[in-house]
C-alpha cells in the first residue's frame, strides 16, 4: 500500500522493537510464547501509540496553514498529552477539551497525564460532562480561537479518523517486515481497542497486505458489537483513503468487552495483576486504562486455552505508563 502519498512529520524515526518475553511467557504457564511490539517506546513525551497517528494528522494541519491544535479525551488522556507534546515540538498552541467520563473525576491537581498537561504548557483546558458532543465542544473552542485570529485544526478523540489510522497501517507493515527479518511467524495478535483507530489501522494493514494473522482486540470502554462496528468503520475508511479496493470482512474484527470491568478507566483486579506481572517479570510498565486491561484480556484468554499450545502471540504495547502515577492507591493496596 502506498502510504508515501500522505504527508507526515517523520516522528517515527525507526521501527519500535519486537521483544520476546521469556519470563512472562513462563510465568503465564500456558505453553505459548508472548512477544511484545514496544510502541510504548515511540518518541513523544512519555511515548505511546498516538505518535504514529499524529505523524499524519499534524502534517495535515501544517499543510493547511494551521497554528493551533485542538483535541479531546478523558481526564487522563494519553492522546491529549501527546497532541500537546507534538504541538510544543512544532511551535504550535494546543487547547484540550476533557470529558469527565467518570463524574467528578477531573482534578486539576492530579498527577499522571494531568500533571504533564500543565508541565508541557497547555493553552487551555475545557472540562465537559460525560456524554457531551465532543466534536461540537471542540468546534466551540475553534470558533473562539478563529475570532481571535488563530488558525485552529481539530483532531478527533484518539486521532481515530482515517488519516490517523494510517499510522497503524504503517505499524502493521512494520510488523510484517520485522517478522520476516526475525524469522518468526506470529500466530495471533492482541491489541487494545479504545477509540478504534489503532485496532482499525492494524486490521486495514493486515487486510491490505494479506497478512492472515488473526487479531483479537480487547475493548476498554464500549460494548462488543458497538466497538467492533467502530473498528470496522475506521478500518474501511483507511482502506478507502489509501485507494485500496479491498474491504474488511466483518468477521475479521473481534473486540471483547469482558475486561472493561465497572467502566472506562476504572480499575479491575485483573488489570492490577497484569500490570504487576509485567513489571515484576519483564520490568515493562503497562498502564491502568488501556494496555493493562488489554494484557488482562490476553492473560485470561491464554489461561482458558484460547491460543493453541506453542503459539507465538504478539501483544501490541500502546504505552500509557504516565497514567500509572494517577493511580497510586490502586497499586498500593
Ligand atoms: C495507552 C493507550 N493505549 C491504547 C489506546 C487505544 O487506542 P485507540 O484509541 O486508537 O483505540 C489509547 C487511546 O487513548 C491509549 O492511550
Amino acid at each position: 500500500m502506498n502510504l508515501a502519498q500522505f504527508p507526515r512529520r517523520g516522528y517515527v524515526k525507526e521501527p519500535t522493537p519486537i521483544e520476546y518475553l521469556p519470563n512472562f511467557s513462563k510465568a503465564l504457564g500456558a505453553g505459548i510464547n508472548i512477544y511484545m511490539k514496544r510502541d510504548d517506546m515511540l518518541p513523544g513525551a512519555g511515548g505511546g501509540n498516538k505518535t504514529r497517528k499524529l505523524d499524519f494528522c499534524v502534517a495535515d494541519a501544517l499543510q493547511k496553514g494551521c497554528d493551533t491544535l485542538i483535541t479531546c479525551g478523558a481526564v487522563q488522556s494519553n492522546h491529549c498529552r501527546l497532541t500537546l507534546a507534538w504541538a510544543v515540538h512544532e511551535g504550535m498552541d494546543c487547547h484540550l477539551v476533557l470529558e469527565e467520563r467518570v463524574p467528578g473525576s477531573y482534578n486539576p491537581e492530579a498527577s499522571g497525564n494531568n500533571f504533564l498537561y500543565q508541565l508541557l504548557g497547555v493553552k487551555s483546558i475545557t472540562v465537559v460532562p460525560k456524554g457531551t458532543d465532543m466534536a461540537a465542544a471542540m468546534q466551540g473552542v475553534a470558533d473562539k480561537l478563529k475570532a481571535s485570529g488563530r488558525k485552529p485544526y481539530v483532531i478527533p478523540g484518539g486521532a481515530s479518523n482515517a488519516l490517523g489510522a494510517l499510522g497503524y497501517v504503517a505499524c502493521m507493515e512494520e510488523i510484517l517486515a520485522q517478522m520476516f527479518a526475525m524469522g518468526v511467524n506470529f500466530d495471533h495478535m492482541v491489541v487494545p481497542s479504545g477509540s478504534a483507530g489503532t485496532h482499525g489501522g492494524i486490521i486495514a494493514g493486515m487486510i491490505g497486505n494479506n497478512g492472515n494473522i488473526p487479531v483479537t482486540g480487547i475493548g476498554v470502554n464500549r460494548p462488543k458489537a458497538v466497538q467492533e462496528n467502530a473498528v470496522l468503520t475506521v478500518a474501511n475508511q483507511a482502506l478507502e483513503l489509501l485507494g485500496v479496493e479491498a474491504r474488511v470482512p466483518a468477521d475479521k474484527v473481534v473486540a471483547f468487552d469482558d475486561y472493561v470491568g465497572p467502566g472506562y478507566s476504572l480499575p479491575t483486579d485483573a488489570m492490577v495483576e497484569a500490570v504487576k506481572m509485567l513489571a515484576q517479570t519483564e520490568a515493562i510498565l503497562l498502564d491502568p486504562v488501556y494496555s493493562g486491561k488489554a494484557m488482562s484480556g490476553l492473560i485470561d484468554l491464554a489461561r482458558k486455552g484460547y491460543f493453541p499450545k506453542g503459539a507465538n502471540v504478539l501483544f501490541l504495547h500502546t504505552g500509557g505508563s504516565p497514567a500509572l502515577f494517577a493511580y497510586l492507591p490502586t497499586f498500593r493496596k
